[in-house]
């Protein structure tokens, strides 16, 4: 480590920052000490780390004098509220929700594809939306070979990316349906369980919701290519852990499959677990605690000349959020970045 690295993590009691603390752990990094960040209402709480836990304390506009990177899954909101006054107290930070995303003094990293937008970095770095890092991840190989045109992706994301919260909901309307009462729907705007919802945040004006648009633009941004179109379906579905997707692509150069295994199984993150006469492809029962994203049920699509469909599964908490997170932690520690060049520079 070039210099002394005090993390602090936002959202330390949520679904995602909890998995950030166990990735931490997990991975050795190399912080000299983690300190836990909520809201009020979790002040006097614990969370596990490492082989003990850390007490959590309030978030506030101050409690980034002593901090020099902090990560943030505690929502746009709070982001937008707070980030800024951790860059003016000289931290940097990595942003796991939307706020930053577009900004175009903001890089937005997935590591394997595109490490080297940290060294514009101004301060905060923004973590990409889970169902795009799990696309990414498979697009940008096939791309670099024979460039990929249009996209086509319907998702299957699991409750997890919509906070601890849904993922009780979820848990509770089972427990309600087999006992036979009527589920209480407080997350969602329908009941999740035995159902799926196409509606993903909120509807936008051109029909889509700002999922959706998400993958569209965030997709373009990290592989740093305007010409490709991607339409996209956001789909919610009773699953605890793991998004999965359908993803259509047309190139611009022939793919076969054969050949796209290959560029795959050399790619960094992706693993290929394509087999379906054994009945392998990749599901989210399998992806759920694994750090790799999985790619199966790679074909041709026969109805144009040059195009793939694959089905591709992330656990959506770690390479969708924590995992990614801390990987652009550790290439912020390992390209030597860990600083802010002008603190004001988000403050308005
Ligand atoms: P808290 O538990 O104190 O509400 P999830 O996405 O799983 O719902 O988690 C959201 C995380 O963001 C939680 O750790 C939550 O803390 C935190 N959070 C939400 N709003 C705020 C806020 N205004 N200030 C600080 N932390 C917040």
């Amino acid at each position: 480590m070039s210099k002394q690295c005090r993390l602090a993590v936002v959202g330390a009691t949520g679904a995602v920052g909890r998995e950030m603390l166990s990735t931490i752990a997990a991975r050795g990094f190399p912080a000299t000490s983690v300190t836990a960040l909520a809201s009020s209402r979790s002040v006097g709480s614990k969370v596990p780390f490492g082989d003990g836990d850390l007490p959590v304390y309030e978030l506030t506009t101050t409690a980034f004098k002593d901090i020099d990177l902090a990560i943030f899954s505690a929502g746009g909101g709070t982001s937008e509220q707070f980030a800024p006054h951790a860059v003016a107290a000289g931290c940097v930070v990595v942003d796991n929700s939307s706020a930053w995303r577009m900004d175009g003094r903001c890089p937005l990293v997935v590591p394997e594809v595109n490490i080297h937008a940290l060294d514009k970095h101004n301060g905060i770095i923004a973590n990409p939306n889970c169902s795009t890092i799990q696309m990414v991840l498979v697009l940008k190989p096939l791309h670099d070979a024979v460039r990929i045109r249009r996209v086509v992706v319907s998702t299957y994301q699991a409750v997890s990316g919509t906070g601890q919260k849904a993922i009780v909901e979820l848990e509770t309307q089972v427990r309600q349906l087999f006992n036979m009462q009527d589920p209480e729907t407080k997350i969602y705007p329908h009941r999740i369980a035995f159902n799926c919802l196409p509606h993903i945040d909120v509807f936008l004006e051109n029909g889509y919701t700002k999922e959706e648009m998400k993958m569209t633009l965030e997709t373009i941004k990290i592989m740093e290519d305007p010409k490709i179109a991607v339409t996209a379906t956001c789909v919610r579905v009773p699953v605890f852990y793991g998004h999965s997707e359908s993803v259509n692509v047309e190139t611009e150069k022939k793919l076969t499959p054969t050949q796209a295994r290959a560029i795959l199984s050399q790619a960094p993150g992706v693993h290929v677990y394509d087999n379906p006469s054994q009945n392998m492809y990749p599901m989210p029962l399998d992806a759920a605690g694994e750090d790799a994203t999985f790619v199966g049920r790679i074909r041709e699509d026969e109805t144009i000349a040059n195009g793939l469909n694959m089905w591709i599964v992330a656990d959506n908490i770690r390479k969708g959020a924590a995992l990614n997170a801390v990987q652009i932690a550790e290439g912020l520690l390992a390209r030597d970045l860990l600083r802010v060049k002008n603190k004001k520079a988000f403050l308005s």
